[in-house]
Formats: structure tokens, C-alpha cells, sequence
């Protein structure tokens, strides 16, 4: 049955509600509010380092002084949230800068608390930033290739979660893509007393193109192969679905959908199915195609930005993980 039945539907004249910008604003279905957005920023040692991102105008590499100074800003501005990745000194082929007490991130989070203590701070657990070959999990080679070890792999994430956690760190949020990984977080979390301590899981995270410019800002490229064997195919939205459910049923207190601008069906399907608090990430390469047009002054990066992460709030997303944030949030004040 229709939901307008015929004769009723006229009465209704939505075009003279647009009319002012005041009752524009009363009736809009859907708000962007500074208070919903978070900011990832890239922790690399050193002092007063802002190594510049090619591909990411506007976003660098900071020294935790620095970082600390691009999150103040941040904060005044009203964002309640940082999201952490960091770039270590020395890779290896176990990560062990992921798990380090005196690790980057683990250091810059310490820093971030002891600082602005209101700032909510959330971390990025993964290992291919700390990995000499890039990929996210343990990688075992022989003759016939090589293979991501899943279940090693869990034990190296709870490790690091949890130290960043001891850290200080508000929200963690394992990107990895392992199998299992969102209950072994929470088991180690909650064995170590962190258990009102949430987890995010990049729930839907897909084996995307749009990530090229991070892995220029993380240096976390992969050395051989791709990431395909445990991120997600383009062209799957059903298993999208079971792999938030599966993140629900392991413990995952939010869920994201990764990356946005191209995702917005599965983020409307995840937020309609589940009804979970959803996070939507718009990634690097979202950010970088909108630099190159502005830059060209092909399109308005002001109108742009702002119409992409409506959309992405209209979709279903509750939180919006961008790198234009602080941009975004000087839009919003200005009005
Ligand atoms: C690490 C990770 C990636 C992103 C977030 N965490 C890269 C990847 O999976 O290759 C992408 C973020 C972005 O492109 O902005 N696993």
C-alpha cells in the first residue's frame, strides 16, 4: 500500500517550507554537527615535525608535539574526537612498534590525555604500519608463496589495543581485518580491567583503491600481494552484512563502514539491519580527489565536502571519520 494514498497527498506543500532558511532548517530530515566528527591524525617521532602528505594536502606527519598542537586547535574548534594512526622509527616482520610501551602512538596518546584530558582519543590497532612488509597480519612464506597467518596475528592486536589502552587511549579501533579479532580485543581488554573501554570495528572494511594516498601517509604499502585476502570485494554487500554481524556478535560497541562516498548503500543497509551506532570513514582517496578539483577549481570544496558527509548522515552514519574535519567544522560555525 502506498504510503501518500491519493487525495490526502496534495494537502502537503513542502516548496513553501523552503522558502526561509529558518523553517528550511526546521524541517531538514537530517543535521551535520561538529559534535558528530572525528579527526585521524599521524603520529611519527621527532620535534616540531610537519612532514607534508603529497597526495593529502593539508594533512601531514607530526611529531607528538605537533600532533598535540593540530589536536588542541581541533578541539577549540569543537571536535570531540581523534582518531590515531603512527608511523614507527623501525619496521619488522612481528610489528613490534605496534605493541611497545614507548611506541609513537602508545607515547602521543600519553601526551594527548596529559594535555586535553577532554579530548576523546581513539586509536587505529593494526600492524602494517609496523610491518617491513605492509600487510596488516603475520605473513608465513614458502615455495608456494605467502600466506597471512589469521589466528597468530589476534594475539598481537590484543596486544596492541591493550597497550594503548594502558596508554590512555579512550576507544580503540582495529582496521586489520582479521578474522576473530574484535573478541580477542575484548577478552584481553576486559581480563585487564578496560572492560567499559568500547571497541569500534571497521566492520565493513573494503579491499579499496580509495586508500592509495593513506599508504603514502602511513607507509604502509604492501611489499607483494594485495590485501584481498582479508578485506573485503567491491563487490559484496550480503557479506558486508555478515561480517557486522559477526563484529556485533564478538563485542564491537560501533560499527564502520569504510570506505564512504562509494559505500553509502552498505552504510544504509548496516544502520537499517542493525540499527548499531555506525561510524562512516571517508578515506584518503575521497579527500585527495576533492584537493585535485578544488585545486584545479573544477569543483567547490566547501559545497562538496559539506553535501558528501550529508549524504553520509542521511545514509544511516552516526559519527564521520574525515581528514577535512577541522575545515568542516570552521564551515559549520561560519553557518
Ligand atoms: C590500516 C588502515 C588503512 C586505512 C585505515 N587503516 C589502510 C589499508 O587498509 O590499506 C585507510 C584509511 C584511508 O585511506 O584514509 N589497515
Amino acid at each position: 500500500m502506498s504510503l501518500y494514498p491519493a487525495g490526502r497527498f496534495p494537502a502537503y506543500r513542502p516548496r513553501r517550507l523552503r522558502q526561509t532558511p529558518v523553517l528550511r532548517q526546521l524541517v531538514s530530515e537530517t543535521q551535520l554537527n561538529v559534535a558528530q566528527l572525528v579527526l585521524p591524525l599521524f603520529a611519527r617521532s621527532g620535534r616540531k615535525l610537519r612532514r607534508p602528505i603529497s597526495a593529502m594536502p593539508g594533512v601531514f606527519q607530526l611529531s607528538p608535539d605537533e600532533l598535540l598542537r593540530e589536536a588542541r586547535r581541533a578541539h577549540e574548534l569543537g571536535i570531540p574526537a581523534v582518531l590515531l594512526f603512527g608511523i614507527p622509527d623501525r619496521k619488522d616482520d612481528k610489528a613490534s612498534g605496534a605493541y611497545a610501551a614507548k611506541g609513537i602512538v602508545q607515547q602521543t596518546v600519553r601526551l594527548l590525555k596529559k594535555e586535553l584530558p577532554k579530548l576523546f582519543v581513539i586509536t587505529d590497532v593494526c600492524l602494517c604500519e609496523y610491518m617491513d612488509h605492509g600487510h596488516c597480519g603475520l605473513v608465513q612464506r614458502d615455495k608456494t608463496g605467502a600466506r597471512i597467518l589469521n589466528d597468530s596475528t589476534l594475539r598481537l592486536l590484543a596486544r596492541s589495543a591493550t597497550s594503548h589502552v594502558e596508554a590512555g587511549a579512550d576507544m580503540v579501533a582495529p582496521s586489520d581485518m582479521m578474522d576473530g579479532r574484535v573478541r580477542a580485543i575484548r577478552e584481553q581488554l576486559d581480563k585487564l580491567g578496560f572492560d567499559q573501554t568500547p571497541i569500534m570495528s571497521y566492520a565493513a572494511k573494503f579491499a579499496s583503491a580509495f586508500y592509495g594516498p593513506f599508504r603514502e601517509a602511513a607507509e604502509s604499502t604492501p611489499q607483494f600481494g594485495d590485501r584481498r585476502s582479508y578485506q573485503m570485494d567491491p563487490a559484496n554487500a550480503s557479506e558486508a552484512l555478515r561480517e557486522v554481524a559477526l563484529d556485533i556478535q564478538e563485542g564491537a560497541d560501533i560499527v564502520m563502514v569504510k570506505p564512504a562516498l562509494a559505500y553509502l548503500d552498505i552504510l544504509y543497509r548496516v544502520k537499517s539491519e542493525f540499527g548499531y551506532p555506525t561510524a562512516a570513514y571517508a578515506v584518503s582517496g575521497e579527500y585527495s580527489m576533492v584537493k585535485a578539483g578544488a585545486t584545479k577549481g573544477w569543483v567547490d570544496e566547501r559545497a562538496i565536502t559539506l553535501e558528501s558527509l550529508l549524504a553520509m548522515r542521511r545514509a544511516g552514519a552516526d559519527i564521520l571519520i574525515t581528514y577535512a574535519a577541522a575545515d568542516v567544522a570552521r564551515w559549520l560555525k561560519e553557518g
